[in-house]
């Protein structure tokens, strides 16, 4: 019987879970022994190889986190040699690798040297190029969006502006969404950092308009983040008039449980994955375009990241009046 391995990589995502069922059940229907692979390329390199039924995926489906771990393993960027001989030993038909940014980098590279990879989009950062949308983020903007909410309520009674620091490393996807949806009065991203003046004048306007409270979203990768704020704007308290208060959200956002899109999404790219697998079709990323499940040669989507849209910032700033 052909053998399908499965691992997790990078930083973990919502809707990981839904995937690796996923994986696990089509790929036995489809007739592969499927095995999962401990704590990304990490357990991969250790032979850390587990046998998964239909059963041992059973109720993980609502879960965040993942249920096989992940690791973050820097020794894959400068050899592949372990991983491959791994691969060859454990007579692997099919490598499915479920991550963003540096896991499909890291498959494309074993990919590159021989091995039958397929990845699967899935960061919280969204900034995989190949697909419109990977696993984890919109759960991400979600748990955000609790969040801001929440801080609205306190900074309305008490007529406080408030920063909210959200992930998403150095793409803005996260921020400008939870800034949208959030309505917030300032969102600030890596890909158009506003100066703090910026920042500061926004939050003042907010008020000059007849709001309560104003809401700032800053994106982790913003050449001004959170920190870098609070120390300017303690620096001209007296001019601004307004009292400042900040919230780092970081690994909060990652530990939802999945929503309804996340679980759906990590489904029908599992589903995916598993008939490229089938049809021997390796070197390519699992993700969804307009729509659609679609796939994309990992050589296009290794190292390099997708930028948050631009446009909707304007939006964002037009709506927030
Ligand atoms: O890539 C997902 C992510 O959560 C980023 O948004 C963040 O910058 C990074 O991972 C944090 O990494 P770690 O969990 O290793 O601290």
């Amino acid at each position: 019987m052909r053998r399908l391995a499965l691992l997790t990589s990078g930083g973990d995502a919502p809707g990981m879970n839904a995937a690796i069922r996923a994986v696990v059940r089509s790929g036995i229907a489809q007739g592969f022994e499927v095995v999962g692979v401990s704590d990304g390329y990490r357990g991969l390199v250790m032979e850390e190889f587990h046998p998964m039924g239909r059963r041992d995926v059973g109720g993980i489906i609502q879960l965040g986190g993942t249920r096989l771990g992940t690791t973050r393993y820097e020794p894959l960027k400068t050899s592949r040699e372990g991983a491959l001989k791994s691969l060859d030993r454990h007579n692997i038909a099919a490598l499915i690798v479920i991550g963003g940014n540096g896991s499909q980098t890291g498959a494309q590279a074993l990919h590159a040297e021989g091995a039958p990879v397929i990845g699967i989009a899935s960061t919280i950062d969204n900034d995989l190029c190949g697909t419109d949308i990977s696993i984890g983020a919109t759960t991400a903007v979600d748990v955000a969006l609790e969040a801001i909410d929440r801080l609205r309520v306190t900074a309305s009674a008490m007529r406080r502006a408030f920063l909210v620091e959200v992930m998403g490393r150095h793409c803005g996807h996260l921020a400008l969404m939870a800034g949208i949806a959030g309505g917030a009065e300032v969102v600030a991203l890596p890909e158009e950092s506003a100066s703090p003046e910026q920042i500061a004048h926004g939050l003042c306007a907010a008020y000059d308009r007849g709001k309560s409270h104003a809401i700032g979203v800053i994106s982790e990768g913003a050449k001004f983040d959170a920190d870098a704020l609070v120390s300017y704007f303690d620096a001209h308290h007296e001019r601004l008039g307004f009292e400042l208060r900040v919230t780092r959200l970081g690994h909060i956002q990652r530990g939802g449980s999945p929503g309804a899109f996340d679980r759906m999404l990590g489904t029908l790219l599992g589903v995916a994955a598993v008939d490229l697998a089938v049809a021997r079709r390796f070197g390519f990323l699992v993700g969804m375009r307009d729509g659609r499940t679609a796939s994309t040669p990992l050589a296009e989507v290794a190292g390099r990241t997708r930028p948050a849209d631009l446009s909707l910032l304007k939006l964002a700033g037009m709506l927030a009046l």
